[in-house]
């Protein structure tokens, strides 16, 4: 038997699974193009996609008690492939959303409307799990600009927490931080709203 740390934990998967995740980015394109006839404009301000690092996904299978093994990696945990598209407005997360379900070219496992309902620290975003080809499991993250902000900022914070010794007025700041920004995206939802109404009276 080889050393596991000079084999990848994908085995001899990894092209396979970049082939897959380029196929969602593909069709995510497609999605976009669609509602920039409708919208007249693009709903995405930007799409992230990636493979889960090795030493992340190692590191992954460890937390959960599973042994490091590419049936782990590919059948146990669900984010070897990772999408992220962040949108200008709330109702764009959810049109796309039913435009991944209502395509029928995947098999749909999860949904979490981190949206709706919040995470207790203020963390918003639609998740879903899904399985592409038949073979490959996928994580994709639907979320606003504000939503995106804030998750970059809690990340970063996370790390430092242990050394500020104020952890709970920064957890109760970060809540707080997180609803605001939940509250200027439902404004900016309206006024594109009326932006939209507006123009569709003029013409
Ligand atoms: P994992 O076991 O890590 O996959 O978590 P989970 O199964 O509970 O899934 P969940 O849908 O809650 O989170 C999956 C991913 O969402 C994480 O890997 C992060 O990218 C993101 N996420 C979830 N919660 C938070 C949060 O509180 N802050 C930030 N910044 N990101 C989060
Ligand atoms: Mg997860």
């Amino acid at each position: 038997m080889e050393n596991n740390a000079t084999v990848s934990i994908y085995g001899e998967h990894k092209p396979a699974l970049e082939k897959t995740m380029n196929q969602i980015l593909t069709h995510i394109t497609e999605i976009r193009k669609k509602m920039e006839a409708e919208l007249g404009m693009d709903p995405v301000e930007h799409c992230l996609s990636r493979i889960k690092g090795e030493e992340s996904m190692r590191e992954k299978c460890r937390r959960k008690n599973l042994p490091e093994t590419t049936e782990s990696a590919l059948g146990k945990i669900y984010d070897a492939i990772g999408l992220r598209i962040v949108c200008a407005f709330v109702d764009d997360v959810y049109t796309i959303r039913d435009f991944i379900v209502n395509s029928g070219r995947y098999e749909i496992i999860t949904e979490k409307d981190y949206i709706r309902r919040a995470k207790p620290n203020g963390y918003r975003s639609y998740h879903m799990i899904l399985k592409a080809d038949g073979q490959y499991y996928a994580e994709i993250q639907l979320r606003t600009i504000s939503m995106d902000t804030w998750a970059a900022l809690e990340h970063h914070l996370k790390y430092k927490k242990k050394v500020s010794g104020r952890q709970e007025l920064i957890v109760d700041e970060l809540k707080r931080c997180a609803d605001e920004l939940a509250s200027t995206d439902l404004s900016m939802q309206t006024l594109r709203d009326m932006i939209l109404e507006y123009n569709g009276a003029d013409d």
